[in-house]
Formats: structure tokens, C-alpha cells, sequence
């Protein structure tokens, strides 16, 4: 028992330290990391580059405000939009701030249109975050339930449906924009159809609303590109990321091109930390390692290894779909497996359940090859003997 509030149910393990993919525990035992922290530790466990960034800047700069200028803001602002293909950035500290901004934006977007109650289209098991209006945008009953009544604004719609869509857009002339995950995430994995998202870009075209891309999860070179859309030839017109951005350090980005770059003004969105220096100086790092080590490409090359490996250790009758792109991979069973965590810990590998049945690996892009089978084989082992052991007590 300790002082926390239990909105955690944490495994019996505590980590003192980390080196690339491998994170120690108290008793020194290593174990294999193929979560990253959910997406945050891309770059591994004190990265070089990153550590010495940090360390640097911290010995001489942590914080001053967004009332004067950060030169390590304005740097990672001109980098990411030249990375990314997007116009301008807002920084904060998360994902769910980040997509907060990009829902203001998306309102006061419809408001400067004189659309006095602007509505967003959100997708059937989104995840958007945990504040209240990110959870209202969140297509998951359980995150929902308790936190009543919910941010209105939001409309619901199926993935991968157009037809949907265009009915929503006949029936409500009050819609400013969409917001998806290109791949969602806690919903287990599901890289939406790219015919679709490319039919949506048209429509939102058309219709003038605004695509706005949640990529907090799939962001930061984990599918093979920056950013997920990239890899799919499409441009949204605001994307928010986060996790991945920082390496561990906190930070989130809103960033815009087109006309959503220019809805903000002076006073209508604000973070005290957003965009601190030491949180630029982590970021930067982070973005020019992804650059000069070639991590794009390595993750699809590494997604490979670990998907072969896996289905080679698994054997097929034991998994029921394996999705996703470059190292955001989902692996759906047939059963619910939230112990799956325990048995991996037991044999010293870090994964996550996403969607109840979806075993989820979010490993750094700096493994070896090696690194990727072991994972890969050490994972397919543990689906392998869960998949026995729910077979012998079914027979
Ligand atoms: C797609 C997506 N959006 C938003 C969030 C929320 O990010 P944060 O926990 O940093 O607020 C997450 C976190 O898992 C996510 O996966």
C-alpha cells in the first residue's frame, strides 16, 4: 500500500535504469523492452544524444514563459514543420493537451465561419486522451463512464465508412472537422483503410472542414516516416503528437498548415510549460537522432524481423490477426489475455493488452536486429504457451 490514488494497477516491478532497449529492475534483472513506455522512449533508454541535450540545457536554462522569445522553441517549431509538411506549431506537455488544442482550434475554426455550435466527427473506438473533452471525443464507454456529462460537439461515426460521413454531412451543416487516429491505438491497432482516409481528405476539402490527425501514438518515426500519414501521401490540415516527441521528457505539439495555421491568435490558447526550453532542447535532440541515424527506415526493417519471428515462435492457429505499421504492432488473439503482461514480465519481455484480446508492441527504433528476434521469438513464445494453456481448458 502507498499514497498514490489507484487509478494504476502497476505490476510487481520496479525499474532503476535503462540502456537502449533493455531497462533494469531493482534486483538488476534485465528485461527486453518492447513497449517504450507506450510510444515514449523511441530513441531507448539514455540515448546519448538525448541525455546530453538535456544536460546541457538544463545547466543553463530550464523555464522562462511564452511572454518572450525560446529560441529552442521557435528551432524545433522550424524543424518539425519542414519534417512534416505542416505551417506553424503550439506546444504543450501531452497528447490529450495536444488534441485539446487542435478541438479549440477546430471551434474557434467554425466560430471565425459563424458556426455558433461547431461539431466534430470522431471515430467508433477512438482513443483521444483523458481530459474531459478528450475523453468526450474518445469512442470507449468505459473511459467515459462516471465523467458525465461529457463535452458536447462530438459526432460519432464508424472507420472506415464513408457513407457515414456523408450522411452526417447532410444532416449537419454544424460540422467543422474530423479527428482520427491514422492507426488507432488503444483501440487495438487498426490502421484505418487508406482508400478511406484519402476519400475523407477529398470530402473535408469540399466541405471545408479541417482533417486533423491525432498522432500522439503512431507519430515520431514509429511507422516508418515522421508521421504516419506520410507514409500514406496525404496531408492533413492539423496533426497532434506527443509520447515519442520528448524521449521520456514531457511534451506535446499542435501543428497546422493552410488555414488552420492561422485560427489562433495572440490570447486564445496558452500552456505556463508548453514549449519550455529544456522540453525543445529533448525534442530536438529526439527529431535530429530520428534524422541522422536513419531511424525511419529501420523501423519498418525491424517490424519485419519481429513480425517473422513472432508468427515463426506462435505457430498461426495461435493468433488471430497481426496488425500495424513499422513498430506499432498489434497482435489479436482469441481470447481476452490481460495476463499476458504477467507471463511476459515473467520472462523478462515489456509489452501491453490493447482492446482486451490485442497484445501490443511499441518497441524502441534503435534495436538490432538481434534485439527485434529475440523480442519477436521471446513474445510468439508467451502467445504460444497462453494460447496451450486456453486450449487445455477448453479440452
Ligand atoms: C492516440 C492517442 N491520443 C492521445 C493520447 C493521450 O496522450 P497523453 O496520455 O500524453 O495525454 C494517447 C495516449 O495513449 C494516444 O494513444
Amino acid at each position: 500500500m502507498n499514497a498514490l490514488m489507484a487509478t494504476y494497477a502497476p505490476l510487481p516491478v520496479t525499474f532503476s535504469h535503462g540502456t537502449g532497449a533493455y531497462l533494469y529492475d531493482t534486483h538488476d534483472v534485465r528485461y527486453l523492452d518492447g513497449l517504450s513506455g507506450i510510444a515514449v522512449t523511441n530513441l531507448g533508454h539514455a540515448h546519448p544524444a538525448v541525455t546530453e541535450a538535456i544536460r546541457e540545457q538544463a545547466g543553463r536554462l530550464l523555464h522562462t514563459s511564452n511572454y518572450y522569445h525560446i529560441a529552442a522553441q521557435e528551432r524545433l517549431a522550424d524543424t518539425l514543420t519542414r519534417v512534416t509538411g505542416m505551417e506553424r506549431a503550439f506546444f504543450c506537455n501531452s497528447g490529450a493537451e495536444a488534441n485539446e488544442a487542435a478541438i479549440k482550434l477546430a471551434r474557434l475554426y467554425g466560430h471565425q465561419r459563424d458556426i455558433e455550435q461547431p461539431e466534430i466527427i470522431v471515430l467508433e473506438d477512438a482513443f483521444h486522451g483523458r481530459t474531459l473533452a478528450t475523453l468526450s471525443a474518445t469512442g470507449n464507454r468505459r473511459i467515459q463512464a462516471g465523467f458525465e456529462p461529457l463535452v458536447a460537439g462530438f459526432v460519432r461515426a464508424p472507420r472506415n465508412d464513408m457513407e457515414a460521413v456523408h450522411n452526417i454531412a447532410r444532416n449537419n451543416p454544424n460540422v467543422v472537422a474530423v479527428l482520427l487516429e491514422p492507426i488507432q491505438g488503444e483501440g487495438g491497432i487498426r490502421p484505418l483503410d487508406s482508400d478511406y482516409l484519402h476519400a475523407l481528405r477529398q470530402f473535408c476539402s469540399e466541405q471545408g472542414w479541417l482533417l486533423m490527425l491525432d498522432e500522439v501514438q503512431s507519430g515520431n518515426g514509429r511507422t516508418g516516416h515522421f508521421f504516419a500519414y506520410q507514409g500514406l501521401n496525404l496531408l492533413p490540415d492539423v496533426v497532434t503528437t506527443a509520447k515519442g516527441l520528448g524521449n521520456g521528457v514531457p511534451i506535446g505539439a499542435c501543428l497546422a498548415r493552410g488555414t488552420a495555421a492561422g485560427v489562433f491568435a495572440a490570447g486564445h490558447h496558452g500552456s505556463t510549460y508548453g514549449g519550455n526550453p529544456l522540453a525543445c532542447a529533448a525534442a530536438q535532440a529526439v527529431v535530429d537522432t530520428l534524422e541522422s541515424e536513419s531511424l525511419y527506415g529501420k523501423a519498418t526493417h525491424l517490424g519485419e524481423r519481429v513480425r517473422a519471428a513472432l508468427r515463426a515462435e506462435a505457430g498461426d492457429d495461435a493468433i488471430v490477426d497481426l496488425r500495424g505499421r513499422g513498430l506499432m504492432l498489434g497482435i489479436e488473439l482469441a481470447r481476452p489475455c490481460a495476463d499476458i503482461m504477467q507471463r511476459a514480465l515473467d520472462a523478462h519481455i515489456l509489452l501491453n493488452v490493447t482492446a482486451g484480446n490485442t497484445v501490443r508492441l511499441l518497441p524502441p527504433l534503435i534495436m538490432s536486429d538481434e534485439q527485434a528476434d529475440t523480442l519477436g521469438a521471446g513474445v510468439g513464445r508467451v502467445i504460444r504457451e497462453f494460447h496451450k494453456a486456453g486450449t487445455a481448458r477448453e479440452g
